[in-house]
């Protein structure tokens, strides 16, 4: 793919990743994702914001043929996926120096190997004058690392935010708007897979970016936004501390058990009102739970007890779950054993990062009878009523 023009002198450069599936070996891709680099052009100095993964680094250089000069590289983020192709266009362009925060000039000193003496740091806030066009850099951390900074164009005014509203989605459009709701969709799984954890911090970075009059947000994953109140009003949305009425009901059966009680408490879900998103975990993909996880007030688990302890599976999502730290309000568990179990010990003893409230689970010895189905009309309804209590808040 060519370079694009946003604006003159403003170059869309980078590569879709159409066949891409995995992300951080773990997060499912399905529409690819695209690795976004822009070139901006001022009367004294040209600048290239981010590269992309270095399995396209071939794409990259045909984009940069006929460009005479880079002065500055902004690594807005160490990731390979931005960072991997900084030391190639370092060695096309020998007089370039990097331009990062302190804590990404570590990074890419590591990652890297970049010599230190190509690097120059920015403190939050300072500008860079490249003739008739100025850049502004704004610390934004946590999108997704420690490092992550922003770069706001004012003449121009675009937020170039790198990971900060990216979207793993290849294209070739431009503009989300252009895709629909699809693209607000992705961005919303990648903020529940790389973000969500730091909540708390973006919302801050968000507050922070009011104070900035932005027409067109370009972010290094996925489409621009042309339209910028429509994504910044969604981050703002999640990172909130507002759930809504929903149950995340991810489980395994082995012999249709933990299936039948997983079946028994869904419809009474349903028939209190309550949403239920339901994931039979041996099929699923961790990036939609991830996504469910951002809105959800409640989530059960359901798995039966295998040597003793809870399915791999379970195990597994509790351990991502742990680690991402939504703003789930209540936890509770359904599942079935044959002779012994202890596995609502073990759950506790797997989320410690999780402030929720407990809710008695229901443990089923072989297939669930009528005191169990009782059980799961208890469960269904405890759980209405505290979502009507913390919902009426
Ligand atoms: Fe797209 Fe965190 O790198």
């Amino acid at each position: 793919m060519r370079k694009r023009k946003i604006r003159e002198g403003i170059y869309f450069l980078g590569a879709p990743d159409w066949e891409r599936r995995l992300f951080d070996s773990l997060i499912p891709l399905p529409y690819g994702t695209s690795y976004n680099a822009y070139l901006i052009e001022g009367r004294e100095k040209t600048v290239l914001l981010d590269t992309v993964d270095p399995s396209k680094r071939e794409i990259l250089l045909a984009q940069l043929e006929g460009v005479e000069r880079i002065d500055y590289i902004v690594s807005h983020h160490a990731e390979q996926d931005h960072s991997g192709c900084i030391p190639d266009v370092l060695d096309l362009y020998r007089g370039s120096r990097v331009i990062t925060t302190p804590a990404g000039r570590t990074m890419l000193m590591d990652l890297l190997r970049i010599p230190a003496d190509r690097i120059q740091t920015v403190t939050d806030g300072e500008t860079l004058p490249l003739g008739g066009r100025t850049l502004e850099f704004i610390y934004t951390p946590w999108v997704h690392w420690p490092e992550t900074m922003s770069t706001y164009l004012k003449e121009e005014r675009i937020l170039f935010s790198c990971d900060f509203f990216g979207s793993h989605l290849a294209t070739s459009r431009l503009y989300a708007g252009e895709e629909g709701d699809l693209a607000y969709r992705e961005a919303k799984v990648y903020y529940a897979t790389i973000m969500m954890p730091y909540h708390r911090t973006i919302a801050k970075n968000l507050e922070k970016l009011k104070g900035y009059e932005i027409e067109v947000i370009a972010p290094s994953h996925g489409p621009l936004y042309e339209t910028p109140s429509e994504i910044l009003e969604r981050y703002r949305e999640w990172v909130s501390g507002r759930t809504k009425d929903t149950v995340l009901l991810p489980y395994v059966s082995m012999h249709g058990s933990t299936k039948l009680m997983v079946e028994y408490l869904t419809a009474f879900l349903a028939e209190r009102g309550i949403e239920v998103r339901r994931y039979d975990l041996t099929v699923s993909d961790p990036g939609s739970i991830a996504t469910d996880l951002v809105d959800a007030k409640t989530m059960v688990i359901g798995s039966p007890v295998i040597l003793g302890g809870l399915h791999p599976h379970v195990a597994g999502l509790l351990y991502i779950v742990n680690l991402l730290r939504p703003k789930l309000e209540f936890l509770s568990f359904v599942g079935s054993y044959g002779w012994a179990s202890r596995v609502m010990e073990q759950v506790r003893g797997m989320v410690p990062n999780l402030k929720v409230e407990f809710l008695e689970p229901v443990l089923s010895k072989g297939l669930p009878g009528e005191k169990e189905i009782e059980d799961l009309k208890g469960l269904a309804e405890r759980i209405h009523e505290r979502h009507k209590q913390t919902l009426e808040v």
